[in-house]
């Protein structure tokens, strides 16, 4: 057993309210995408049940990741051996996909969802990434030729209708930079809840923390650990010299340091583990905190952005780190 990954499956996640719907979101959830995307499956229907089974409750899922189909599953059969009540005591998110985002098809889209997942809504639809793709092709990575500029405006009027149907509580937006949240705002009626967006030490997201902030927008962090073992993530969190050696002198795992200093900074961080021994690890970071001088060696670690699935990355992010 590594450092600090004794857990017990007994304590309480703290949580947000969300504004828009009272429903309380647990400031650390459980993520789905398990690389390749065509994973069994029954591997992620036995990971998210041993997840809730050890006290996860808010689970992040998207259309592109093929575990709404699993995760629906997994819920059933949380209720029916009685490790939950009901679905209510879940927060479930999932994601708009890129071809998708066309205003005509995001009511569609969202229903999709929810019967592959086999619920009646959804806690928080956010729109995966602020780009649109062909209609009906649904291939990653999306090939050049299938890019398209989204319309903020008809998408996001679809994401509106959404929720005042009731088919999801709440409403977001996925990836986005300080520009487009701007662009967002400046015309929407009902405003996004949510930013989810890659962050850990190594991409701090100083400027999008402070905006969002501003202007009443939580965020949601995921790849806190930079995306190991993905295409398009990288080692260089899980390497990095800074936070080893305060892990090694902390007596917890690097791991551990990278989804506690997200947690202190008032953000919600999304863990993916379906390894038994890590989802367990990955909640024991409740009853410890960083130092101040801890901070301040993770605050001066230089900053680059991480994840990069597309060639319009720049575009993606408005060249903002
Ligand atoms: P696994 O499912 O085998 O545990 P990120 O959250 O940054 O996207 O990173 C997810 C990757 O990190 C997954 O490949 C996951 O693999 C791995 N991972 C999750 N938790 C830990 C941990 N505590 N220690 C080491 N690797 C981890």
């Amino acid at each position: 057993m590594e450092n600090g990954s004794k857990a017990t499956s007994h304590f309480s996640i703290p949580e947000y309210v969300l504004k828009s719907s009272e429903k309380k979101m647990p400031r650390l959830g459980f993520g789905t995408a398990a690389f390749p995307f065509e994973l069994p499956s029954e591997v992620s229907k036995k990971a998210i049940l041993q997840a809730i089974e050890i006290g996860y409750r808010h689970f992040d899922t998207a259309f592109l990741y093929g575990t709404e189909q699993p995760l629906g599953e997994a819920i059933i059969e949380a209720i029916s051996v009685g490790l939950i009540e009901s679905r209510d005591e879940l927060f479930i998110t999932s994601k708009l996909w890129c071809s998708d985002a066309h205003g005509e098809l995001v009511l569609p889209a969202l229903q999709r969802s929810l019967q592959n997942l086999k619920l009646e809504y959804l806690d928080l639809y956010l729109i995966h990434w602020p780009l649109s793709a062909t209609p009906g092709t649904y291939e990653f990575p999306i090939k050049e030729e299938d890019f398209i500029p989204m319309d903020f405006n008809a998408v996001w009027a679809g994401m509106e209708e959404c929720q005042r149907l009731g088919l999801t509580k709440s409403i977001g937006v996925s990836n986005f930079s300080c520009k487009k949240l701007a662009d967002i705002l400046a015309f929407a009626k009902i405003p996004p809840a949510i930013n989810q967006v890659e962050m850990n030490p190594l991409w701090q997201q100083k400027k999008l923390r402070a905006f969002c902030n501003e202007n009443g927008i939580l965020l949601t962090a995921y790849s806190p650990l930079g995306a190991k073992g993905t295409p398009w993530g990288t080692n260089r969190v899980m390497e990095n010299e800074v936070l080893n050696q305060i892990a090694k002198a902390k007596g917890k795992t690097l791991a551990q340091i990278c989804i506690r200093w997200v947690y202190e900074q008032g953000v919600i961080v999304l863990v993916k583990s379906f390894n038994s021994e890590r989802m367990m690890q990955n909640l024991e970071i409740f009853n410890w905190s960083l130092s101040e001088e801890e901070l301040e060696m993770i605050n001066a670690i230089p900053q680059s952005r991480g994840c990069d699935p597309f060639t319009t990355i720049d575009e993606v992010w408005d060249g903002e780190l």
